[in-house]
């Protein structure tokens, strides 16, 4: 398969784009989907290859059929495109199949405390100062996902960021300064599902390392639009543990990936223990399986990975560098086009230099988020998310929502709270899409009174 770089080719390769959407006045029309950071479309591969392997599916790592063997070495073989796609390392890394990134970070956090709280009550005289609190750096911007999971082990402390939202450098150094000996972790997002505001993650990674601790990048919103590269072990750059979900990367089909170092996932009890955990049980006694099985309880999701590993073998086909490239123009020529309706509040910065995915949040005046998303799917049958976008506290930042007005939305929790709309586009979004967009936000600008009478006001939380 040899792509050139057009439109058509990546608008071809995924399934559903021609498929009618009703608007509010009934008539059907073609949709767009500006909701790509949500959950992506699958490629026409990867449904061809889920039909042609589902007539070998079987049992794996359980069976000793023809079929189960097939199904055993392909799922094995799955940890190496992987690995491969990010640029880990297969002699230290080891890949863990899960549902989806939320999990697989749950699964670090639950896996880091226990060694800590090993080492803590391993009790020498030496190891005192760590009776403290452990301390794990995660930032402002980050995902509920990227933050709630380490809320019960440890003492969280969220890296500042600037007014338009952008991850402050000269307070992680700060905080890594103020809490040295005690930051076992930084963890931060690759990109932001806010702002598509990219980290620079491989600088992130020198200072952890400089301070002792780890890095885990929550690769959700950045390997399915940009190249990635984990770097060798060797390399004060090197990211630590990387996860991300294969629904945001075209293979909806429940699996998540999280890789890490071999040395880590051997020590300690998994999160969940069930079959495929064990080498060996008693009803005294349990011996763990070496990881990644340990950590694998249960069947694993086998046509989960063949989905995953077709979506890679599509991106690599196309290159993630042409992704990233066409994705930037999209965004670059959706920023231009809202700058240009009075109306329009830009909530990420118009600067070029920035590096970004292709997220854009803003609000119109006077129409509320769920309102307009409503009007934008009814009037011209365009896809958008609208709300908080599961990152409560960066949304409270960028919208600079007083603390009594945060406190207000914490007494009713399920009252209205203030929120964005957010396009996010995917590699078969089109320039001509953008132009419609940008028009009928244009006209309900214009004539906003008639669109709110129009649309009634139901509004929906985040
Ligand atoms: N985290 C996903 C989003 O940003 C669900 O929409």
């Amino acid at each position: 398969m040899n792509f050139t770089f057009s439109k058509m080719d990546f608008r071809n390769l995924v399934v559903g784009i021609d498929t009618p959407v009703v608007l509010r006045s009934g008539k059907t029309i073609k949709g767009i989907n500006f909701d790509n950071a949500a959950t992506t479309p699958p490629l026409i591969k990867v449904i061809e290859e889920i039909n042609s392997f589902a007539p070998y599916y079987s049992s794996i790592h359980r069976g000793g059929g023809y079929k189960a063997k097939i199904s055993s070495d392909k799922y094995e073989e799955a940890r190496n495109t992987v690995l491969k796609f990010v640029g880990g390392n297969p002699n230290k890394d080891l890949v863990i199949f899960v549902q989806n990134a939320t999990a697989a970070i749950n699964k670090v956090a639950h896996r880091l405390a226990q060694q800590a709280e090993e080492y803590i009550n391993s009790g020498s005289k030496k190891n005192n100062k760590s009776m403290e609190k452990m301390v794990v750096l995660a930032t402002s911007m980050e995902h509920h996902s990227n933050d709630l999971p380490w809320r019960n082990n440890y003492e969280v402390k969220y890296i500042e960021v600037d007014e338009c939202g952008r991850l402050s450098l000269d307070d992680l150094r700060a905080k890594l300064e103020k809490y040295k000996g005690l930051v076992k972790l930084v963890t931060v997002t690759g990109a932001s599902n806010v702002t598509g505001y990219v980290n620079p993650i491989h600088r992130i990674a020198e200072w952890a390392h400089r301070y002792g601790a780890k890095i885990l990048v929550d690769g959700s919103q950045l390997i399915p639009h940009a190249p990635f590269d984990m770097k060798p072990f060797a390399s004060n750059k090197h990211i630590d543990f990387l996860v991300f979900s294969a629904h945001k990367m075209y293979a909806p089909f429940g699996v998540g990936v999280l890789i890490g170092p071999k040395d880590f996932f051997e020590h300690g009890d998994p999160d969940y223990s069930g079959g495929g955990t064990v080498k060996a049980v008693t009803h005294e006694q349990v011996i763990w399986n070496d990881p990644p099985f340990k950590d694998e309880a249960g069947t694993p999701n086998l046509m989960g990975v063949i989905a995953l590993t077709a979506a890679i073998k599509t991106l690599n086909h196309i290159g993630m560098r042409n992704v990233d490239k066409h994705e930037k123009a999209l965004t670059r020529q959706l920023i231009q086009g809202l700058k240009k309706i009075n109306s329009i509040e830009l909530y990420c910065t118009e600067d070029e230099d920035q590096e970004r995915v292709g997220i854009v949040p803003f609000n119109m005046k006077g129409v509320y988020c769920d309102l307009l998303a409503e009007i934008l799917a009814g009037e011209a049958g365009i896809a958008v998310r609208s709300g908080c976008f599961c990152a409560h506290p960066y949304i409270q930042r960028l919208l600079k929502i007083s603390p009594d007005e945060v406190n207000s939305v914490m007494q009713n929790p399920n009252g209205i709270k203030p929120g964005m709309v957010r396009v996010s586009f995917g590699l078969y979004n089109e320039h001509e899409e953008v132009e419609k967009f940008i028009e009928i936000l244009q006209e309900i600008g214009k004539d906003r009174w008639r669109y709110l009478k129009l649309y009634s006001n139901k509004h929906k939380t985040a």
